[in-house]
């Protein structure tokens, strides 16, 4: 399904997946487990239009024409429940290159303060993946956009796993150029700015730090 920029993701293994994540009872290797996998079958859907160089290689039998990616791709993961979504798609991507933001929601505002960023020097000339599990005000994933264009950045996506409405609204008003991939979209917005039913706080889950 499609929403503006939006794509909603409803392949069967992966509303299955979904039921398993959300469940309060999936231990954090499940949670772990999961959110790799389900990052992995994302990208592979939100990178179908890569562009692609024709190249030349030689089989055992035979030089023959071949197709390459025209040209990197850079994964941004949101610190830190972002980073459990890398090692999914570099299995799908190995020569994927990784920069990193690092940015926690203010728990009295939800507004996004960004405290570490590292990224490759010739992120500009790369397709970027923005990565973070939740999508919920869409506060970081904007300001993660806005870091992104101001150093020139012009091909960016973004996954998540669960978006809420609010966000995927917010986003199509302030970056329509942005699709945005995601696995489930809820409705709600709690008092806390938490997606309900959403899966909680992921990266805690991810990381079993509650
Ligand atoms: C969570 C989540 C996103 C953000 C989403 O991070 O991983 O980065 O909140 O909310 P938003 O759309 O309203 O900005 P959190 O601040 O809990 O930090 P953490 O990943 O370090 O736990
Ligand atoms: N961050 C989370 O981890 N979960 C939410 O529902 C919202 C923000």
């Amino acid at each position: 399904m499609q929403i503006n920029n939006t794509f909603i993701f409803e392949h069967p293994l992966l509303q299955h997946k979904m039921g398993i994540l959300r469940d309060k009872n999936t231990s954090t290797k499940d949670f772990r487990d999961l959110i790799e996998e389900i990052s992995m079958l994302m990208v592979y859907e939100a990178t179908k239009d890569l562009p692609l160089k024709d190249i030349e290689i030689e089989t055992p039998l035979a030089k023959t024409p071949a197709k390459a990616l025209a040209q990197k791709v850079t994964l941004v993961p949101i610190l830190r429940a972002g980073v459990g979504m890398i090692h999914g798609i570099t299995e799908l991507i190995p020569t994927a290159r990784v920069g990193f933001l690092g940015m926690y929601r203010d728990p009295e505002t939800h507004e996004p303060v960004q405290y570490y960023c590292k990224m490759p020097d010739d992120i500009t000339e790369s397709t970027v993946i923005v990565l973070d599990p939740m999508f919920a005000t869409a506060g970081s994933a904007i300001a993660a956009f806005e870091y992104l264009k101001s150093i020139g950045c012009k091909d960016i996506r973004f996954v998540c796993v669960c978006a809420a409405r609010y966000a995927v609204d917010r986003v199509f008003a302030e970056h329509p150029d942005v699709s945005v991939f995601c696995a489930a979209l809820d409705e709600e917005l709690n008092d806390h700015a938490y997606i309900v039913p959403g899966l909680g706080d992921a990266g805690d889950r991810i990381y079993g730090t509650k």
